[in-house]
């Protein structure tokens, strides 16, 4: 499957990114960034090094630095360490982005891999809506779009009504959400089910030194950040999560609903089922250890 990850790394960005690379189904053919989890120059930086690392030759193009209609943002430095990498910092510039812009390169390969495209948002979707701005044709060009994002049968983790990718960028997930397009959303409604342990971290730095290692390395910041604040004993593996439902969706008990997003107000960002709009099909239920196993699998096999 020709895959693009748009993406904010971001620890357990840069854990699905490695999942892609190993995984045989996929044929990742590059990334896009969005600001999120840092600034989008950081996500890049980020992305390029963690591509270096993985020994993979793949275009960078950046994108969207603030959500639509603000001129602020506050990274999720909390949550994903100063740089998005959790403890580490002074992230090393390695190479340089793709000349054109995220929005662009989406659309210009949506056309050139015209029905062959997959491509996995796991960020805020800034750069999905300018896309589909600049091409009103973009999604009926991919093969599909499958989106970390939501949570529209449980609580939300940034606020109580909504999750961080849809929160970051309200407007644009609600342009994304009503635009007609094969799309599939992976929400908190089962990535909360694929809990990844200090020990399950162990397990993969020991078979895959170099990947494995700065994975766990990046992830005690993370692990660190569920434990004090939801008072869990590991973290969800919720981009990996998207990865795989693009290619392993017999993993996943899905629902067909329309999805209203909240623009505005006290529930900023919450994603509801509704009865009337265009329809997505939504993520309800998990194999959550076939996910975990298969992550595990793929990223233990590189070096
Ligand atoms: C999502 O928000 C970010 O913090 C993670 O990288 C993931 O994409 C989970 O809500
Ligand atoms: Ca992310």
């Amino acid at each position: 499957m020709k895959l693009i990850i748009d993406t904010d790394p971001g620890i357990d960005d840069a854990m699905a990114i490695a999942y892609a690379h190993a995984s045989p189904d996929i044929d990742l053919l590059g990334l896009t960034t969005v600001f999120g989890n840092t600034h989008v120059a950081q996500s890049s930086r980020n992305a390029r090094y963690l591509l270096d690392l993985l020994g993979a030759d793949l275009p960078v193009a950046t994108g969207a630095a603030l959500p639509y209609g603000s001129d602020t943002y506050q990274p999720s430095a909390y949550v994903h360490g100063d740089e998005g990498f959790g403890h580490f910092t002074d992230v090393p510039q390695i190479g340089s982005d793709h000349p054109l812009p995220a929005a662009e390169y989406l659309v210009e390969m949506a056309r050139v891999h015209r029905g062959e495209l997959s491509v996995c948002a796991i960020g805020p979707l800034t750069n999905i809506a300018d896309a589909i701005r600049m091409d009103p044709g973009f999604l009926s060009n991919l093969a599909q779009l499958v989106i970390m994002g939501g949570a529209v049968f449980c609580p939300g983790n940034i606020t109580k009504h909504a999750e961080a990718n849809i929160y970051h960028d309200a407007q644009a997930a609600a342009e994304v959400l009503s635009s007609e397009g094969n799309m599939v959303l992976v929400g908190l409604d089962v990535t909360l089910q694929t809990l990844y342990r200090a020990c399950d971290f162990e397990d993969l730095a020991q078979a895959s030194k170099a990947t494995g290692g700065f994975l766990q390395d990046i992830s005690r910041f993370y692990l660190e950040f569920y434990q004090n604040v939801a008072g869990e004993d590991g973290c969800g593996l919720h981009d990996s999560t998207a990865v795989i439902a693009c290619t392993h969706p017999h993993l996943f008990q899905m629902v067909e609903t329309a999805v209203k997003v909240d623009v505005a107000g006290e529930a900023l960002g919450a994603t509801r089922a509704v009865d009337t709009g265009v329809k997505v099909r939504v993520c309800r239920d998990i194999d959550g250890q076939a996910v975990v196993d298969l992550f595990t699998g793929q990223v233990a096999s590189l070096p």
